[in-house]
């Protein structure tokens, strides 16, 4: 691992634009030197200052304790409430007629709350969750749509000090069941159905067969939403309508321990069953506040859009808990980025007043295929700010994002991170970092990141390596639920006294950050060591090429062959002069080691509903094996069964 050879070389660099930096919280590269040198090297001043910018309900007597390793524990002594900290502050301190969610629905409808609304809101969902006999302590699954009761659950969950465990919507009834039973979870929160792509996901029905003898879940509360046909149980199932009538419109925030638990999120690893990514209360709190106001250089009069399912870890980070306790105006959209018409998220943009919009490459890329009239059709002059997150953008895309939809005008943050970072960690501060396409450029506040080898020395310029943290943050996990020993194996292992969750980078001469894909998505020909997702940059950055995925494949002579899987534009013939052309195009991009020795064209590459290409299956395919890995997250299965050469 210690050598992966780098072979993207990206020149271009983009100065924030002057008018933003004059205005930004952080402006200059002066100050954020001086607050990210203080962070890490005094970082007992500098977390206890900015914790103590949010309202807790007891004052915490220590920063951090790291004796016990490589679990942290911070703001020791301290308690607080997540769900006061996003709303009870917000009613005195100005902002209580502010709108909070600016939310529409995938027909159409809208729905707006102010900070007093959702207050309400929460603390009636809060009480009829408590009337139903949930309690601190227990933990509460929420497999829900994009609805405005998907914040307001999570959020009453965490008032009574009752633990989330939201499950995406896309889920299986079987991936939901293992979810529950893992976290023990003893209440489920869902709707009839939601809106998605037209049509109505009925997710009542999942958990009624998800949760199929499942004894211990006692209450299923049932948000009305599609009004479609649901089966009901007696006793268990609950409508949230009629359970929130006649409840008290006050609830007490419930004093929580820094330290105690505030969710479960699961996230999918490269083997065995999902894992239970354990967050608690105070640290997470205080890293999503910060990063938010930062990173998104939150304004009082910032309308801001992060397009994540709060299903996963961008939408708890930032929709709710983030945005919120900075009291920001946010908007929610229940539905597909292209249902009914392929410019439906610049027609909410342009609605909505958006100024701040955070999405996902994979988003971008399905948006530039579409062509560029759609975005033209709508005023977009609102946005002043761009960000990404979820897999490495490339400089195409990049490119794109900034001239189509930004105008030529919005910085772009390119944020790194993981569920289990909790926040952001690598990222431009839009007023300070002159950005580079495909890079998230440097460590944010407290962030004490290093490229490294095997045995913790440090790579040198432009070395790739294992992309490794060496100093405990606030907002990290705490651990896997139940299993210690799995995370002392899975992240602690690899690199002696370092936090390593499987991304491999490297650090140019400027000190900017690569990330590189992960480092078992790392191809070997000939000794050379090649990132996929330099190869895939290559390829798409020709014409005629959409999408594309490379994996290795044994290979007797090569040792591992390269095996691109690749989408093309509608209009383009494939054919052997395609095949040589792009063989061509990556040769020059990169050298004539990279070139693919398989191209297999496909209108669809296989992807889990978060939008992640999944090379793993994509590997077998290659090496033409049948997969035997878990693919319950697969979005479409027949895509995989159309590349392996044969209809389902
Ligand atoms: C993995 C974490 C963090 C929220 C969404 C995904 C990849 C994420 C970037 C980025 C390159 C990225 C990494 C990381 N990733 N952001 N800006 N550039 N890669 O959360 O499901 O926990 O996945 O996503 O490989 O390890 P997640």
């Amino acid at each position: 691992m210690s050598e992966i050879e780098s072979v993207l070389k990206e020149t271009r660099v983009f100065p924030p634009p002057p008018g933003f930096s004059e205005l930004a919280r952080i402006g200059s590269e002066e100050e954020y030197h001086d607050l990210y040198r203080q962070s890490i090297e005094e970082p007992d001043l500098f977390w206890g200052r900015v914790a103590r910018e949010l309202p807790w309900i007891e004052d915490f007597h220590t920063v951090l304790d790291w004796s016990d390793k490589p679990f942290a524990r911070w703001f020791l002594g301290g308690k607080l409430n997540a769900s006061a900290i996003c709303l009870d502050q917000h009613l005195t301190n100005g902002r209580a007629d502010k709108t909070a969610i600016r939310w529409e629905g995938e027909p159409g409808d809208l729905q707006t709350f102010t900070y007093a609304e959702l207050h309400q809101s929460v603390c009636r969902f809060a009480n009829a969750l408590k009337a139903r006999g949930v309690k601190k302590g227990d933990r509460v699954a929420i497999y829900m749509p994009m609805i405005p009761e998907l914040t307001m659950a999570v959020l009453a969950c965490a008032r009574i000090g009752a633990a989330h465990s939201v499950v995406f919507g896309g889920f299986s009834a079987q991936a939901l069941r293992d979810r529950i039973e893992d976290g023990g979870c003893t209440a489920v929160i869902t709707a009839d159905g939601g809106w998605r792509r037209g049509k109505v996901l009925e997710l009542k029905k999942e958990v009624d067969a998800g949760i199929e003898g499942l004894d211990d879940v006692h209450t299923v509360m049932v948000v009305q939403r599609t009004e479609n046909e649901v089966a009901w149980r007696d006793g268990r199932d609950v409508w949230y309508h009629e359970a929130i009538e006649g409840v008290s419109d006050e609830c007490a925030p419930e004093p929580m321990d820094s330290e105690d638990l505030l969710f479960l999120l699961y996230t999918s690893g490269s083997t065995g069953k999902p894992k239970g990514i354990v967050h608690t209360t105070g640290g997470y709190m205080v890293g999503a506040y910060l990063s938010s106001r930062y990173v998104f250089d939150l304004r009082e009069d910032d309308v801001y859009w992060c397009t994540a399912d709060v299903g996963w870890i961008t939408g708890h980070s930032y929709i709710v808990y983030g945005p919120l306790a900075n009291g920001a105006t946010i908007v929610m959209y229940e539905g597909a980025p292209t249902t009914p018409h392929p410019g439906r998220f610049w027609e909410l943009c342009e609605k909505h007043g958006v100024t701040v919009f955070y999405t996902a490459p994979t988003a971008i890329r399905t948006f530039m295929r579409l062509g560029e009239e759609h975005p033209a059709r709508h005023d977009l002059s609102s946005l002043r700010l761009l960000g990404t997150v979820g897999e490495a953008i490339n400089p195409e895309a990049w490119m794109w994002y900034r001239r189509v939809i930004g105008g030529d005008r919005c910085p772009i943050v390119d944020t790194w991170w993981q569920t289990e970072t909790g926040g952001i960690m690598l990222t431009p501060l839009p007023g300070v970092t002159p950005t580079k396409p495909g890079s998230a450029t440097w460590p944010f506040f407290g962030v004490d990141v290093a490229i490294l080898d095997e045995n913790g020395v440090e790579e040198g310029p432009n070395q790739g390596g294992l992309l490794c943290i060496r100093k405990p943050w606030p907002s990290m996990l705490r651990g896997i639920w139940g299993d210690e020993q799995r995370f002392k194996d899975v992240y602690w292992s690899d690199v002696e006294g370092c936090y390593f969750a499987g991304d491999g980078a490297r650090r140019d001469e400027d000190g900017y950050f690569w990330i590189m894909g992960r480092v078992d998505d790392v191809i070997n020909v000939s000794g050379h060591r090649l990132s996929t997702m330099e190869v895939e940059s290559a390829l798409v950055s020709h014409e005629k090429v959409c999408e594309s995925a490379v994996v290795a494949r044994p290979d007797e002579i090569t040792g591992q062959a390269i095996c691109a899987f690749i989408t093309v534009g509608q209009e383009v013939e494939v054919d052997d002069s395609l095949r040589t052309e792009l063989a061509e195009h990556v040769a020059k991009e990169i050298g004539k080691l990279a070139r693919p020795s398989e191209m297999r064209f496909t209108d669809a590459l296989p992807k889990t509903r978060s939008g992640k290409i999944m090379r793993r299956l994509l590997r077998d395919v290659a090496a033409g094996i049948e997969s035997a890995g878990d693919t319950s997250t697969i979005e479409d299965y027949s895509v995989l069964a159309k590349l392996r050469g044969h209809e389902d």
